[in-house]
Parts: C-alpha cells; sequence; structure tokens
C-alpha cells in the first residue's frame, strides 16, 4: 500500500492541465455493450477507476486497450453478462453494465455492490427504471439477475435525482421499443456528455442536460470516437489547493461553466478569478473570508468537493458550515483533519470548521477518494510533514496526483508501506 508524504508550507504557482473526468469515463465505457462496434474514446483519464472498469469488461470477453489517454473498446467477442462480486466491489460504478446488457442482450448477471465509506448508496432507482421498461429482476445471492425478450418505452420519473440511475436507464432506453421518458432525470455534465455520445452513436434523445429527458428507442447503435469532458472535481480540487496555498494556479483543459458553484464559493471567500473559454486562473494573498456551502446535485455544489471545501475552511477568519445534503455521513475525514489540529463540531448532515487554528503534520488515513484530496491539502498548509496513508482511494480518480501538484510548488513524496 502507499502513502504521501506531504511537506507544509508550500505555494502552488503555476499551470496544471485538467484529465478527463473520470465519472465521464466510467459511464461513456460500457456503452460499448449497445454496439458491436469498436469505438474510441480519447482524454481518458489514466486512474484506477478506469483501469477496475477496463478489467470489469475484460472478464466479460472485451477488448479494451490504452494509448496514452485513447481508450479503444471492442465488445463484438462478449462471451459473459455477468459482473462479479470481485470487481463490483471495488467500484459501485460496475453497476453501469446492467442497463446496456439487459437491452442489448436480454440478460444481466450483475452483484450488488454493497456498502460504502460514507453510508448507504442504494441502487432501487436502477432497478425500479429497468423494471418500468420491461425487465424482470430478482436478487439471488448477492447478485441482480435481470432478464427481458425486449425493453419497452416507459415513462419513469426518478424520486430522487440520481447520477447513476439516469445513466443505467437512459443507455437502456436507448434500444428499447418506442419512447421512453425520464423525468427529474440527473443533469450532471457527465450524464449529459453520455447522451450526446449516445446521440452520437444513433440514438434519439431529446432534452439533453435538463431533467427531462425524452428517447425515441432505435434497433441498433454504432461505434464513435469521443472526446472526455474536463474533470470538474479535478478541477475544483486544485482550485482550492491554488486558494489554499495563497498561490497562483491556473487550470487549462476545463469548462468554467461546469464549475459555477465552486468558482462563486471561491470569489466569496475573497478569491481573484479568472476565466476563458477552456481555463481558469485563481489567485488569493490572504486568509479566506468563512463561506459556507452545500451540496446539492449539479449546478449546485458538489458533494464530491465538500471535503475539500472543508479543508479550506481551516484557514478562514471565523466559522464555516459545511452541509452535505446529498450524503450527510461524508463527514469521515473529519477526525482525520482533526489529527492536524483542526477545530470541526460535525453535526446530522453538516460540519461547522473554525478557522485559523494552527495545523501540524501528523499522520492521517484515507477513508475515500475525495476526503483523502482534503487530507493531502491540509497537509500542504500544515506545519511540518504529514503522512497520508492509504492513497489508493485518492489514485481511483486522480492521475499522477503528486506529479501535477509537485510540478506547481507541491512536495509530495509517494512511498510504499506494510499497513496491516
Ligand atoms: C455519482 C458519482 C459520485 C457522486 C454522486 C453524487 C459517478 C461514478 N459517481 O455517484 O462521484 O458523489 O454521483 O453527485 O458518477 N440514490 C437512491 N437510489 C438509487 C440511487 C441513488 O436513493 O438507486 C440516492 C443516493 O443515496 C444519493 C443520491 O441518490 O443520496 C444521489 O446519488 P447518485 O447520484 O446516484 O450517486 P452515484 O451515481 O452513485
Amino acid at each position: 500500500m502507499d502513502k504521501f508524504i506531504v511537506d507544509g508550507g508550500i505555494r502552488l504557482e503555476g499551470s496544471i492541465t485538467v484529465s478527463g473526468a473520470k465519472n465521464a469515463s466510467l459511464a461513456l465505457m460500457p456503452t460499448c455493450l449497445l454496439t458491436p462496434d469498436a469505438f474510441r474514446l480519447l482524454n481518458t483519464p489514466d486512474n484506477r477507476d478506469v483501469l477496475t472498469f477496463r478489467r470489469l469488461l475484460e472478464s466479460m470477453g472485451i477488448t479494451s486497450a490504452m494509448d496514452g489517454h485513447e481508450l479503444t473498446l471492442d465488445s463484438s467477442a462478449i462471451n459473459s453478462h455477468t459482473a462479479p462480486y470481485e470487481h463490483v466491489k471495488k467500484m459501485r460504478a460496475s453497476i453501469y453494465v446492467l442497463g446496456p446488457l439487459v437491452a442489448r442482450y436480454g440478460k444481466a448477471h450483475v452483484s450488488l455492490p454493497g456498502g460504502c465509506n460514507f453510508g448507504p448508496r442504494p441502487v432501487d432507482l436502477h432497478l425500479k427504471g429497468l423494471e418500468r421498461l420491461g425487465a424482470t429482476i430478482t436478487i439471488e445471492g448477492g447478485y441482480i439477475n435481470a432478464t427481458a425478450e425486449r425493453l419497452h418505452g416507459a415513462h419513469f420519473h426518478f424520486d430522487v435525482s440520481s447520477v447513476g440511475a439516469t445513466v443505467n436507464v437512459m443507455m437502456a432506453a436507448t434500444l428499447a421499443k418506442g419512447e421512453t421518458l425520464l423525468t427529474n432525470a440527473a443533469t450532471e455534465p457527465e450524464v449529459a456528455s453520455l447522451a450526446s455520445m449516445l446521440v452520437e452513436m444513433g440514438a434519439i434523445i431529446d432534452g439533453i442536460g435538463t431533467t427531462t429527458l425524452r428517447i425515441q428507442g432505435v434497433d441498433a447503435l454504432h461505434g464513435v470516437t469521443t472526446t472526455t469532458i474536463p474533470d470538474r472535481i479535478e478541477a475544483g480540487t486544485f482550485l482550492i489547493a491554488g486558494a489554499m496555498t495563497k498561490g497562483d494556479l491556473t487550470l487549462e483543459n476545463v469548462e468554467p461553466l461546469h464549475l459555477s458553484a465552486e468558482l462563486q464559493a471561491l470569489q466569496d471567500a475573497g478569491c481573484t478569478i479568472d476565466t476563458t473559454a477552456n481555463s481558469i486562473r485563481v489567485r488569493m494573498d490572504a486568509n479566506p473570508e468563512p463561506v459556507d456551502i452545500t451540496t446539492t446535485p449539479y449546478p449546485g455544489f458538489p458533494t464530491d468537493t465538500q471535503a475539500q471545501w472543508a479543508a479550506f475552511m481551516l484557514q478562514a477568519k471565523g466559522a464555516a458550515r459545511v452541509r452535505d445534503t446529498i450524503y450527510p455521513t461524508r463527514f469521515g475525514y473529519v477526525p482525520e483533519l482533526q489529527r492536524l489540529g483542526a477545530d470541526i463540531e460535525t453535526g446530522e448532515g453538516y460540519c461547522v470548521v473554525k478557522g485559523g487554528t494552527r495545523l501540524t503534520g501528523a499522520t492521517v488515513m484515507s477513508s475515500d477518494l475525495r476526503a483523502s484530496a482534503s487530507l493531502v491539502m491540509a497537509g500542504m498548509i500544515a506545519d511540518g510533514q504529514t503522512e497520508v496513508l492509504r492513497v489508493y482511494h485518492i489514485d481511483r480518480g486522480y492521475e499522477s496526483i503528486e506529479h501535477k501538484l509537485n510540478a506547481v510548488g507541491a512536495r509530495i513524496r509517494r512511498e510504499s508501506t506494510q499497513e496491516f
């Protein structure tokens, strides 16, 4: 297992190129199950989750090849419709194979994902949506069994806005017979980018980027070459890191509109932000004003950036409240930040960060992907050295984060460690 040794007291200055969006890639990759044609995904990030998804697809007979950031997938020799527990337990998004498999092959056998590090994450809406399209679903031995002759169009309303359920049901609806209407669909850019790719593949989808998706089913889809959108969560992480270190950081290959909530919060905290069509520059030279944030579905402040915001608020001139309405128990990083000297209180679904305490380097433990990022960031402003254990979490979603940050002034060293 690897750990990071992070030197405190650094300042980030320079330019970072943002990778393709992990969560977009994970949604684009399973579309290879909807067509026998090969296709290419450009700007694919080379991180652990993408690798895990490739291994899952390979276990089903799909060929995959990564050349730099160009991923080629070909499902013409598929020989299994099973997503085994050994893959699904590593990554919940593995469930994205369910919709395409039942839509195209009429059968799918997919392990239930189980719990995760920040509370219960049900998949009921994935299943209900597919049932509404005509799939028969049973659960047995920890597996979802889905079968269908051919799916048919229907109206399905998502009780809760869900990225994953929208992805699964929308993919399935593209090959269903007739029209599907999805209401209260997720509008995250990663969902919209999947919908646009499906249209390039021959699907008929109206309302892309809105909560109402109207899909006319087609008989077949074809392969395409498409470019993955920039990772707004990686970008948000680096922007906050730049501000925290009172730095001057420019991010290239970003879509500023995808970060509207984060940019406004940074400006409210006192940062200077300049944007072009595909770059964002953040400058900060003082401690931030305390700024409360509340996570909500897109275009609100993302749950995937709340832990990083809490780390930023450790320097605030007062108390800031961080509320998560999507995952109300996603505060596992708080006791770790407290080990560095942070003054944070937690309540139901929120924490209050009282800025201004002295932070000193310590050994801390990553609990999930974004929590790990917040620990690295806090380490960069603490006195002395911070050891962040279990950085495999961070490797799931960030490509070479230490190299990217070291190139702009951070001092982060990766070491392997014997941890039991
Ligand atoms: C995706 C993102 C994850 C992000 C999350 C919220 C990917 C691979 N992951 O996860 O990084 O933190 O969106 O933006 O894109 N829910 C149900 N029933 C369901 C499904 C979800 O009640 O069947 C609830 C969840 O418990 C949660 C809310 O819906 O409270 C949103 O979750 P969802 O958007 O589905 O998250 P994921 O797709 O798992």
